[in-house]
């Protein structure tokens, strides 16, 4: 499987880049009431590296999604495999994602928990595919962006495996 893997980010540059968007979010959210969403599986190691990162007292809670239909591309349905375990309502959200590509999943991840009349709610990911998007979805921090590649490691899958390669790169199939 690594053999088929062409390094795109390495562990030093991700390392980085998720240090300034934690000194980033201090910035912007020091002092709010904030919960950081996880979206699952994708997002652990960003997640657990991004929050570290971030420099004042906030809840972090977990939500897993998956897409109706069974195909490899989205279908933008979405339904929820786990729910947050603590109440947004009032407080600031911020959803943290591995990747945005068609954005359909975030779009109803969005509408999904603006329902539940969030005080605020933005979106922060490590890597976004500006190109492939299919419907609008503000991203309001994104680490890094890529070109129409499939990625995979810290925390991208193929097939379910390679999340744990600590860089990103680009999988030949
Ligand atoms: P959307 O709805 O934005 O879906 O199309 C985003 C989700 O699709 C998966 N995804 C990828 N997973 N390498 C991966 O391992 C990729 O290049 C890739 N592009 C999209 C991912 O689960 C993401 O949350
Ligand atoms: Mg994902």
């Amino acid at each position: 499987m690594r053999d088929r893997i062409t390094p795109l980010l390495t562990e030093a540059q991700i390392r980085a880049r998720v240090q300034e968007m934690g000194a980033q979010l201090t910035r912007d959210y020091a002092g709010q009431d904030l919960v950081v969403v996880g979206l699952l599986n994708g997002v652990f190691p960003f997640f657990a590296d991004l929050v570290r990162s971030m420099d004042f007292d906030f809840d972090v809670s977990f939500m897993q999604v998956a897409s109706y239909g069974g195909g490899t591309e989205s279908t933008g349905e979405v339904h929820i495999l786990k729910d947050l375990d603590r109440s947004i309502q009032g407080r600031h959200a911020l959803v943290v994602e591995d990747i945005v590509d068609t954005g359909l999943t975030l779009f109803k991840v969005r509408n999904l928990l603006k329902d539940r009349e969030p005080q605020s709610l933005k979106i922060c990911t490590l890597l976004d595919k500006p190109s492939r998007r299919k419907i609008e979805v503000p991203v309001d921090y994104v680490g890094f962006t890529i070109e129409d590649h499939f990625v995979v490691g810290y925390g991208l899958d193929f097939d379910g495996k390679l999340r744990n390669l600590p860089y990103v790169g680009v999988y030949h199939p």
